[in-house]
């Protein structure tokens, strides 16, 4: 069947383009192959709707064109585009604050006492989106120890979304962003930018690096991580693919390492071998899985 509408009609702006069933099956296979998204038959107004304005923008005719657009091995920045315009990079600071007294309470005040002895911390945000996540990060681990980065302590922060990541590392939001801040985190990490907008400033930069990664490939990265946050980021895969990201991330865990997942997310597949509830939304890795947890690599190393 076809979808959406009748030939291209571009009047007055506005545009109907034909959407049929195999432009919504090529661009479904290559949104799964490439980023894991999971888009059902039940998506497809929502694909149809959030694609038109980039046919749109590409002062494209047709979804067919799209489609040819995204499968060219030249495409890598349509289909990035293509991301984009599916997801959302909806996010706040301090969002699902549970987590965060967790990681004040429980997660950080033992790993802060063997960090002040040469112990390294690895903290990750994968999927950051526009940074207020990791930020977040950085400001509970600061009040804590505000000498963490003069120690081997990190936050690894990163999203597949090259776009979203330069206004992470930018670090600069408008008030209404920063409602979400309790005042004594305003006060201590955020100045104003002089536009009317505020920074991030430097001792909470100090401690994060920044990175594309794409979950759904290999991953750049040795750990063991600490504590892992990746909030509302595997909603949009589907099971198989989460229980494959939750067993990846369990195997970067320290026994005793942390998960946390975003609130509509849960757990499944053999990651629960290891992967005990904790808290709300919250794991903790309570045995090595199927091999050794991951070794301990000597300070200083890379994230
Ligand atoms: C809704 S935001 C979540 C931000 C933050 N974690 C939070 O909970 O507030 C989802 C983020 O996941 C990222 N994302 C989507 N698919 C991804 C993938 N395959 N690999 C890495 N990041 C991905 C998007 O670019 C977006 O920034």
């Amino acid at each position: 069947m076809t979808l959406a509408v009748s030939a291209a009609n571009l009047v007055g702006g506005s545009a109907n383009y034909v959407f049929t069933d195999a432009d919504f099956a090529v661009i479904a296979r290559r949104a799964h192959k490439d980023f894991g998204l999971h888009l059902t038959e039940a998506k497809k107004d929502l694909v149809y709707s959030r694609l038109a304005k980039r046919l749109r923008q590409l002062g494209l005719t047709d979804f067919t064109s799209y489609c040819q657009m995204i499968e060219a091995p030249e495409g890598a920045e349509e289909r990035m585009q293509m991301l984009s315009a599916l997801t959302t990079n909806v996010t706040h600071f301090f969002r699902e604050e549970h987590h965060f007294r967790i990681l004040r309470e429980q997660v950080l005040p033992p790993l802060l006492k063997a960090a002040r002895s040469g112990g390294r911390v690895r903290l990750w945000s994968a999927g950051c989106s526009a940074g207020q996540e990791p930020y977040s990060l950085a400001f509970t681990l600061l009040d804590l120890c505000p000498e963490a980065a003069q120690l081997d302590v990190r936050i690894l922060a990163t999203d597949v979304d090259p776009a979203i990541l330069v206004r992470a590392q930018t670090g600069v939001y408008d008030n209404d962003e920063l409602k979400a801040l309790p005042e004594s985190a305003r006060s201590h990490y955020v100045t104003p930018a002089g536009d009317g907008r505020f920074a991030i400033g430097a001792k909470a930069r100090a401690v994060i690096s920044f990175g594309a990664l794409n979950l759904m490939e290999d991953w750049p990265v040795r750990g063991p991580f600490d504590a892992i946050f990746c909030r509302n980021v595997a909603i949009y895969f589907d099971k198989p693919t989460q229980a494959r990201l939750w067993s990846r991330f369990a195997d970067l865990l320290p026994v005793g390492g942390t998960l946390c997942i975003g609130h509509s997310e849960r757990v499944a597949g053999p990651a629960l071998n290891c992967l005990e509830p904790a808290g709300v939304t919250t794991y903790r890795k309570s045995t090595a899985r199927f091999a050794e947890s991951p070794t301990r690599p000597t300070e200083g190393t890379p994230l």
